[in-house]
């Protein structure tokens, strides 16, 4: 079974974390303050948010990115090998500049921090708060652009 993780337990990973809890499927999340300060979230929304360290959180198939977009390095850095791996970039790349990014595309940025991984950019196009919320209510539907360089 695919195992997942979020990277962040701010505005997006909370409200990642929420649709993990709603659909009934397990998630692992961290930040960089420890599990302890995430409880209180999982506490809320039930045993499959748990919350662990940043290396635990690692060992997913599936690691979601909901960190500030300069810390993806330091997430990329925490693990030798990314071979096997998807890697979601939920980033945007709020107050980095195309200078900085030296003319790449970001996620092309991301994806060689995390060597190995194939590297999917999605669900970074809503606000938080709208996000969070449950798309089925009022029949209502929502939609996720979804880009890769690897076909599957
Ligand atoms: N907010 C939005 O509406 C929105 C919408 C779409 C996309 N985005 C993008 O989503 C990303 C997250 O935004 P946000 O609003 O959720 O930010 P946020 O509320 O500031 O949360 C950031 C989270 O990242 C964690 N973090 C930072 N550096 C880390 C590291 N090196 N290792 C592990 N965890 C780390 C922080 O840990 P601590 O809790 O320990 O500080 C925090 O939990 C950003 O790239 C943003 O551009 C945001």
């Amino acid at each position: 079974m695919t195992s997942y993780s979020i990277i962040g337990s701010g505005n997006v990973g909370t409200a990642l974390a929420r649709h993990f809890a709603r659909s009934g499927i397990s998630v692992r999340i961290a930040n960089t303050r420890g599990p302890e300060s995430i409880a209180s979230l999982a506490a809320e929304l039930g045993d499959k948010v748990i919350p662990v360290a940043l290396q635990d959180a690692l060992t997913a198939d599936v690691v979601i990115l909901a960190v500030p977009f300069r810390a993806h390095a330091a997430v990329g850095g925490a693990l030798q090998n990314w071979s096997g791996k998807v890697v979601v970039d939920a980033m945007n790349t709020y107050g980095i500049s195309p200078e900085e990014l030296k003319g790449q595309a970001s996620t092309d940025v991301v994806a060689a921090a995390f060597r190995g991984a194939k590297v999917v950019k999605t669900l970074n196009q809503l606000p938080a708060k709208l996000l969070a919320q449950d798309p089925a209510v009022n029949g209502g539907r929502r939609v996720m652009f979804v880009s890769s360089n690897d076909r599957r």
